[in-house]
This record gives C-alpha cells, structure tokens and sequence, in this order.
C-alpha cells in the first residue's frame, strides 16, 4: 500500500521534471469540464503534488482553487512555487470532513490508490463533490497489478464501472478515454490508456 512515507519519499527523491506525471497536458475534455463551473466557485484539485494542475485552473482565471494531497513534502513544494495559491495536505479520503459541495478535479491518482482504501477514497469524493472529474489510467487488456515507476507500491487497475458504482449517489454524466505520454524527460517512455469520467450531484 502506497503511505504518506512513501509519497513524501517520492517527493524528496525527484525533482519536479523528474516526475512522471510533470507537465502532462490537460486535455479539452477537462478543459470542457472547468468551462461549467464558475470561476469564483470553490475548486479543489485533490493529489494535487507540487501544485502544476492549480496553477493551470489559476491561469484560466479561477480565483478559488485549493490543492490537496496526502504528501506533506508535496504541499511545501507547492506552496513555495506557487506562493499565490492556496494548499492543504488533507487525504482525499478525509477531504469531505474538510469541504462541502465543491468541485472536484481528480487527476491521474486514483490507479495508485490501493484497493483497501479505494472505498473510502471514491466515498469521500463523492460526499464533497457537486461536480468530479475522475481521470485515472485504466485498460482492459493490462493485469491488475503494474509496478510503479517511482512509488515502489503498484499502478491498479480499476474498471470504470466499478469505480461508477462506488460513487453513488453521484450520476455519472459522461466518459471518455485517450492515452496519457508520461514526462519525456522521465527515464521510461510509456504510454498508459487512460478514461476520465464526469460526475454531478443532480
Ligand atoms: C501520480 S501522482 C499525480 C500527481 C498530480 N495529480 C499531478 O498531476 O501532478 C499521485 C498524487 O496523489 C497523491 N496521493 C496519493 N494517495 C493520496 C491520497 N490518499 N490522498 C491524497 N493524495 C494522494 C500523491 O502524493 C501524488 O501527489
């Protein structure tokens, strides 16, 4: 199971271009998503890291974005990027003791959450959410389990309809698949299949 140790450990060891998932692109589904929600509404981007993904929402003119992660060397990485943003370390699966009705942008984490805490994790989303963007590597083809490139824990593989059903009461409104180029400057090159999947409370 991937612990906080482990993500701090993460984020000691590399520098921010040496992370896998540095500077992948947002894609126009998500810009889609973020074109819905007003731009004074609270946003949270939850496993947010070290803070690229608010930024981005910062830049399209959100003024109420707050990052979250489970990784307190994360958080102070992102908060001296970024000194204009606001970031928390809460866990996403206590982000709704924190937060209510808020809109929630989940990227490219949940195929690294374990499958003991998957439960709790998609419940707590789907208590804080109004509206959730979930974008997670998934394929059909691939075996359960894939090592992590830097975690030392695994990369799962959860299906798309199992992750709906765990996240009701929330109506899933629409999905979408692409393939996600991890950081060329990463020492492996891959690609992974990849589903987003848009929520709403109503
Ligand atoms: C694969 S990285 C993606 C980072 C981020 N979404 C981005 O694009 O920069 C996964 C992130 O989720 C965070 N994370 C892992 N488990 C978490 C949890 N239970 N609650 C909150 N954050 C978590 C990690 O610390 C890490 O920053």
């Amino acid at each position: 199971m991937e612990t906080k140790q482990q993500w701090d450990a993460v984020y000691r060891n590399h520098s921010p271009p040496q992370l896998p998932w540095y500077h992948i692109a947002f894609l126009s589904h998500v810009n889609g998503f973020l074109k819905k929600i007003g731009k004074k509404d609270l946003l949270i981007i939850t496993g947010c890291g070290i803070g690229d993904t608010v930024q981005i929402t910062y830049k399209k003119g959100f003024t109420n974005s707050v990052g979250t992660d489970i990784s307190s060397e994360a958080i102070i990485r992102a908060k001296k990027r970024f000194q204009h943003l606001k970031f928390k370390r809460v866990k996403t699966e206590s982000v709704h003791n924190k937060y209510k009705n808020a809109n929630v942008l989940d990227w490219l984490n949940l195929h690294q959450i374990s499958p003991e805490n998957l439960g709790t994790y998609l419940n707590s989303l789907a208590q804080v959410s109004k509206s959730l963007l979930l974008v997670y590597f998934y394929d059909p083809a691939r075996q359960f389990h894939q090592k992590s490139l830097v975690t030392g824990g695994f990369v799962y593989n959860y299906s798309p309809k199992n992750v709906s059903e765990l996240l009701k009461p929330l109506k899933k409104t629409s999905e979408f698949s692409f393939k996600t180029r991890i950081n060329t400057r990463f020492k492996q090159k891959q690609q992974f299949m990849t589903i987003g999947q848009v929520y709403s409370k109503d």
